[in-house]
């Protein structure tokens, strides 16, 4: 696996990472661009509980790493007026160490657990309890003279993101009052993102560089950030401004390509036409020939090939659509991608 090239791409997050994004991260909604759909309810519901004086609803959020979950749920914090407590579903290995969470935490403040689906599964028994009627229920002693009994919560909102709401059980998600799925940026949204953080980091940046660095951010503000402190190296060494030619020179040193595909995109979609007649062809065959875990091609490739439409799922599997097609300059051999659709429907019959 080519780690050089996949280094600039993955928008999950880098080593080092960390501090540039706490320093990058809007702490307010107004800031926080785009998702404009999430940010009207979240006025409306935090306002809401906050003039009940109760806490807000358990929110879920889920989508793509890089597009804003972990920002979002210390902004809802910000905007309660109430602490935040970070954790992570691996972090909390037994039941004892959520208990102790739970204990500890402040009336109407919040519990944010990324990566949620990874909880255990003794660990998640504790939380239905706890989400549901602000308690812990414990069985003490062993055979009949066992005893349960219950301990009372302060009342918080838990704000679960997850990459995969798909593995999330349904007794979780069913706790849950507000479920929102964050969504790809447009290339306009991630031009602003860049022009404020080059503004944060005192980079300066022309028009025209911030429009090009944008189109190839995969949709990720994580990974638009990560491009201009990228192309600010290059500025640096070569006493440029950070303008158009210069942008593009070090995009395409660093493998991607104009519409902001890199090397692994560009190989997975030639597996496609190439070696399976442009599909369809199932997640883990393509896994298995560029040599990458599916769950990294599933929530770092796929929403972006799919966002642009170069490939498109079908219940029998991935096909290449023209546009693949067009930008690798290869031709179909025969039929067209409609053809493709209609046999899936078929099936599905
Ligand atoms: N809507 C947004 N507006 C501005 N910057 C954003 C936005 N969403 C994410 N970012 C930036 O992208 C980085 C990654 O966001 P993060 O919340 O850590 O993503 P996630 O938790 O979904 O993986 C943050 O440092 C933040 O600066
Ligand atoms: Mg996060």
């Amino acid at each position: 696996m080519d780690n050089y090239e996949q280094r600039f791409i993955t928008s999950t997050k880098l080593e080092n990472e960390t501090e540039t994004e706490n320093v990058l991260r809007p702490k307010t909604l107004e800031d926080f661009v785009g998702q404009q759909k999430i940010k009207d309810s979240l006025v409306v519901f935090i306002e809401a509980a906050k003039n009940r004086d109760e806490a807000l609803d358990h929110v879920l959020l889920y989508g793509p790493p890089g597009l804003g979950k972990t920002t979002l749920s210390r902004i809802i914090a910000g905007q309660l007026g109430r602490q935040i407590r970070v954790t992570s579903g691996p972090a909390i290995e037994r039941a004892a160490d959520l208990a102790a969470i739970l204990t500890n935490i402040g009336e109407g403040d919040v519990l944010f657990i990324d990566e949620i689906h990874r909880l255990n599964h003794s660990v998640e028994e504790i939380l239905y309890p706890a989400m549901e009627d602000y308690a812990l229920d414990f069985i003490i002693g062993k055979g009949p003279s066992a005893k349960s009994i219950r301990i009372d919560l302060p009342k918080f909102t838990l704000i679960g993101a997850t990459t995969r709401a798909g593995m999330l059980t349904s007794p979780l998600r069913d706790r849950f009052g507000v479920i929102f799925r964050m969504e790809n940026y447009t290339d306009s949204e991630l031009e602003s993102i860049l022009k404020r953080s080059a503004k944060m980091l005192g980079i300066e940046i022309k028009e025209k560089a911030a429009k090009e660095i944008a189109r190839r951010s995969r949709g990720t503000p994580r990974i638009a950030n990560r491009l201009l402190k990228r192309v600010r190296d290059f500025a640096e060494v070569l006493g440029s401004a950070i303008d158009l030619e210069l942008s593009r020179k070090a995009l395409k040193i660093m493998g991607i390509d104009e519409m902001g595909l890199d090397n692994i995109d560009k190989r997975m979609l030639e597996t496609i036409i190439d070696n399976f007649g442009g599909g369809p062809v199932g997640l883990d065959t393509i896994a298995a020939a560029i040599n990458e875990d599916n769950v990294t091609i599933e929530d770092v490739y796929e929403p972006f090939l799919l966002q642009k439409g170069f490939i498109a799922r079908t219940n029998r599997g991935r096909i290449a659509l023209d546009l693949a097609y067009k930008h690798l300059g290869k031709k179909r051999s025969g039929g067209s991608q409609l053809d493709l659709f209609e046999e899936s429907a078929d099936e599905n019959k």
